[in-house]
C-alpha cells in the first residue's frame, strides 16, 4: 500500500467561518473554505492520489438548482482546490444532486415522486460541465442513473473537457453503511435509494454494471461500499481492464472509531486490515476518511 493509491473524502460546507465536526464520523469534519484549503494543502504533501470533494450547500430545493450555479458551495471549492495544489494532486468532485435536493434523492422527481432518471441525467451533463471548467481533474457521478457516464462524457468532451476523467461509481449498493455520511452532508432523504442502487444480494449485476460503465467511458470504476463487498470488488478487477477503485464508507469509518472509543478493538490494527483487505481483494486506489492518517504512517 503507498499513499498515492488513497483518496480522502472532503466535506466543504457552505457559510463556516470554523470547521464543524461530523458527529457520526469522529474525527472527520464538515470544512469552511478556508479549511478546506489547508486539507487539500496536506493531501499533496502527504502524496495522496487525490481528494474527493462534497459540498454542502445553505439552500436545498427540489431541483438541487445550487448544484448549477458556479459560485455554489462545491463548484467554489473545487477553484479553491485547484488555486492551492494545481496538478500536484487530482482534485476530484462528487457528481451528484443528493447533497443539494431537499427531498435528498440523487436525482430530480418526476410527478409521481419517482426519480426521473433522463431529466437527472441532464442536470449532470451540466454540473460536469461547472466542475470541469471550476478545475476538477476528475469527476465522480455517484447517483447511478442508468446511462450517467456516456452522458457526462459526452457533455465533457462537448466543452472541450476531454482531458477530465470519469471515476464512475459502477455498483453502489443500497446500502445500510451511508448512514453516518448523511449526517455528514445534512441529508434530508426519506426513504431509500433501492429504486436507482444495487441489491446487496445480487454480485453478478455489479459486473454487468462495471462493464457498461467501461463501454459508456469510464477511466476508473468503483464499487461501493467496499468491506461487506470484498467479492464484488474482486470480480470486477477480474471483468475490466482500467483501474478498479473502492469506497471505505462512512459506516464502515464510524463502527471502527466507535468500537475503538470504547476500547474494543485495536483502532490502529482494525484500520490497518481494513485497508489492506480491500487492496488485496483488487481495489487498485481506496477512497477511505483515513487516507491521510494511512499515509502518515506509510511515510515514517
Ligand atoms: C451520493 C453519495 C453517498 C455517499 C457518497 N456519495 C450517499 C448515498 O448514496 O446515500 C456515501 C459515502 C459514505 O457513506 O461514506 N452523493
Amino acid at each position: 500500500m503507498s499513499p498515492g493509491q488513497l483518496v480522502l473524502p472532503l466535506f466543504v460546507a457552505e457559510g463556516l467561518s470554523e470547521p464543524r465536526p461530523v458527529a457520526s464520523m469522529p474525527g472527520v469534519v464538515q470544512h469552511s473554505r478556508e479549511s478546506l484549503r489547508k486539507a487539500v494543502s496536506e493531501a499533496a504533501s502527504l502524496g495522496l492520489g487525490g481528494v474527493m470533494l462534497f459540498g454542502i450547500p445553505e439552500h436545498k430545493d427540489a431541483t438541487g438548482t445550487q448544484a448549477l450555479d458556479p459560485d455554489g458551495i462545491l463548484n467554489a471549492a473545487i477553484a479553491d482546490a485547484r488555486a492551492e495544489v494545481g496538478d500536484d494532486i487530482l482534485v476530484m468532485s462528487d457528481l451528484c444532486l443528493d447533497e443539494f435536493t431537499d427531498h435528498g434523492h440523487c436525482g430530480v422527481l418526476d410527478d409521481s415522486g419517482a426519480v426521473d432518471n433522463d431529466a437527472t441525467l441532464e442536470i449532470y451533463a451540466q454540473m460536469a460541465q461547472i466542475h470541469a471548467a471550476s478545475g476538477a481533474h476528475f469527476v465522480g457521478p455517484s447517483g447511478m442513473m442508468d446511462g450517467q457516464v456516456a452522458r457526462v462524457r459526452l457533455a465533457l468532451d462537448e466543452s472541450g473537457r476531454s482531458n477530465v476523467g470519469i471515476l464512475a461509481y459502477a455498483a453502489k449498493y443500497a446500502s445500510s453503511f451511508y448512514g453516518p455520511f448523511r449526517d455528514a452532508v445534512n441529508s434530508s432523504l426519506v426513504g431509500d435509494r433501492r429504486t436507482y442502487q444495487q441489491d446487496p444480494a445480487n454480485g453478478r449485476e455489479a459486473v454487468r454494471e462495471a462493464l457498461l460503465d467501461v463501454a459508456e467511458g469510464a477511466d476508473i470504476v468503483m464499487v461501493k461500499p467496499a468491506l461487506g463487498f470484498l467479492d464484488v470488488i474482486a470480480r470486477v478487477r477480474d471483468a475490466v481492464d482500467i483501474p478498479v477503485a473502492a469506497y471505505n464508507v462512512s459506516g464502515e469509518y464510524s463502527m471502527i472509531e466507535a468500537a475503538a472509543e470504547r476500547g474494543w478493538i485495536d483502532r490502529q490494527s482494525a484500520i490497518e486490515e481494513s485497508v489492506i483487505s480491500i487492496r488485496r481483494a483488487g481495489a487498485d486506489i481506496v477512497l477511505t476518511y483515513w487516507a491521510a492518517e494511512l499515509a502518515h504512517q506509510l511515510r515514517n
